[in-house]
């Protein structure tokens, strides 16, 4: 669907995510004409830039960060002079009517009424100013034509994040506040929904009958890059398990939506994240593991330990790697250890889901048959392999009766030839168009909060044996620990 008329606001105009994500994706969905003919993005921030600096700017991020690279010179001639810049200070209350100023203009030249969406890409604190500034405009009246998006994190904690609810809550309606997880906007993502209730095969053993385990690893080679400023206040738990990790958990374990109406899929997913069993304090150390890494090396090259990166405390106590076991008590999965895990410098970029199904009942092959049994097991990969695995057990050719396990494979670059959108580019289109299904509602963010709370009080209240992991390995022993106690395994390790 082609949005309306739109103005793009982005906060944080000439910072990373502008730069990497934002308008490498609208030049994409310029390329693929999901733009409107009329349609504005200005760029907000401190720095100076004339609107050709700023342009040239970007283009920089188009040329290192789009997907598409073909014809760009002239793309990026019909697409640049949509975009422009306007310098100034978020914190300058005067300011702000310039915003008004340039809708004012834009509806004049278009001839109608254009949807205005604010995009704050900005450090977490600036978001409440920015809130009450734009809140005190006219034009952001509840007029569902105005939208806000918040990026990540949203509060620090669960009093925190009712705090920026309630503040966002009382200046726009909640149809017009998007908070974003980009997890939400990748394909592989939103395609577990579609695996689960576009086949009939799956939902009936999709559920504590059938279903042993389950398990989601996001884990990143990368260390800091940089953004120790941020990292160090927040840590694994809560940069990636509280949103992204949860997410994808509630689009494995959540009932079936009777509709795909924005509330609908988010009531039911809010659903899951309530039924998350809580963690009592005295079971924090047994359920959550958290771990930093030191210095080491890898491929011959020395790296800094987590506590020798910029921004960072020489004593932190910052969790560069996270894991722990939910359960969620409810008929479909009631004793079912869900396994999450995340860190930073870990030996690959994955982030993948498994479903582990449980052995079958009776096995009536000979036992020299069957030395390598595995139960069946249906691993989703998000990236970098975009793909569904099926495990299952197959006859090895021959006369002696040998079962080994083998695979079913999808693979999204053998099934379709053509390359899939960008997280931002769905998330940016549905901001556009108005579409608010893959973003978090307030309740869905506190609830989320809620889940990690217990664990975040504690680990608050104890002093870690940090560093604790090397570089380029699965994190600390604990974790390993964590599943194998309870008799299984992390697929990747
Ligand atoms: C962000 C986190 O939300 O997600 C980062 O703040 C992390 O720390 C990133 O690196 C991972 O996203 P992706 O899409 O690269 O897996």
């Amino acid at each position: 669907q082609r949005p309306p008329a739109t103005i793009l606001f982005i906060f944080g105009g000439s910072g990373d995510l502008n730069l990497r994500k934002l308008t490498p994706a609208l030049y994409n969905l310029f390329i693929d004409k999901y733009l409107s003919e009329k349609f504005a993005v200005v760029g907000l921030g401190r720095s100076k830039y004339t609107d050709e600096s700023f342009r040239e700017r970007l283009l920089e991020g188009v040329q290192s960060f789009s997907r598409r690279k073909d014809d760009l010179d002239d793309t990026w001639k019909s697409f640049s002079p949509s975009i422009s810049y306007l310098q100034m200070d978020a914190d300058d209350a005067g300011a702000y009517p310039k915003l008004s100023d340039f809708v004012a203009a834009k509806k004049k030249e278009w001839g109608e009424e254009p949807n205005v969406v604010f995009y704050l890409a900005v450090a977490p604190q600036l978001v409440p100013d920015i809130a009450t500034n734009l809140g005190k405009l006219p034009l952001c009246g509840e007029k569902s034509h105005v939208r806000i998006v918040v990026e990540k994190p949203f509060g620090h904690d669960l009093k925190t994040a009712q705090e920026l609810n309630a503040l966002l809550g009382g200046l726009f309606a909640e149809e017009q506040i998007y908070r974003i997880d980009h997890y939400l906007g990748k394909e592989t993502v939103q395609n577990i929904l579609a695996l689960r209730f576009a086949n009939s095969l799956f939902e009936p053993i999709w559920n504590r009958r059938y279903v042993e385990y389950v398990q989601i690893t996001a884990s990143e080679t990368v260390g800091l890059e940089g953004r120790g400023g941020y990292y160090e206040g927040s840590g694994a738990l809560r940069d990636m398990i509280q949103n992204h990790l949860l997410q994808m958990l509630c689009m494995v374990a959540t009932e079936a939506p009777i509709s795909f109406e924005a509330n609908e899929v988010r009531n039911k997913k809010v659903d899951v994240l309530n039924a998350i069993r809580r963690i009592r304090p005295e079971q924090v150390n047994d359920v959550a593991v958290r771990g930093q890494y030191g210095p080491g090396e890898k491929d011959g090259k020395k790296i800094p330990g987590y506590r020798e990166e910029e921004g960072v405390k020489p004593d932190s106590a910052t969790e560069t790697f996270a894991a722990v076991k939910l359960y969620v008590d409810n008929w479909r999965w009631e004793d079912v250890p869900f396994y999450l895990r995340t860190g930073k410098s870990l030996p690959e970029k994955a982030t993948v889901i498994t479903v582990q199904f449980k052995p079958a009942p009776y096995y009536a092959f000979p036992e020299e048959a069957t030395q390598d049994w595995h139960s069946n097991q249906l691993t989703i990969g998000i990236q970098p392999d975009r793909d569904i695995r099926l495990r299952f057990q197959a006859k090895r050719p021959g006369q002696t009766l040998a079962i080994d396990p083998v695979e079913m494979v999808f693979s999204y670059k053998d099934a379709y030839s053509s390359q899939e959108p960008e997280a931002y580019e769905t998330l940016l289109l549905d901001v556009m168009t108005g579409d608010a299904t893959l973003f978090m509602r307030a309740d869905q963010v506190e609830a989320a909060w809620k889940v990690v709370t217990p664990i975040l009080e504690a680990w608050e209240n104890q002093t870690p044996d940090f560093p604790n992991y090397a570089p380029g390995s699965w994190g600390p022993e604990a974790a390993t620990q964590l599943i194998e106690k309870d008799g299984f395994h992390w697929t990747m390790k």
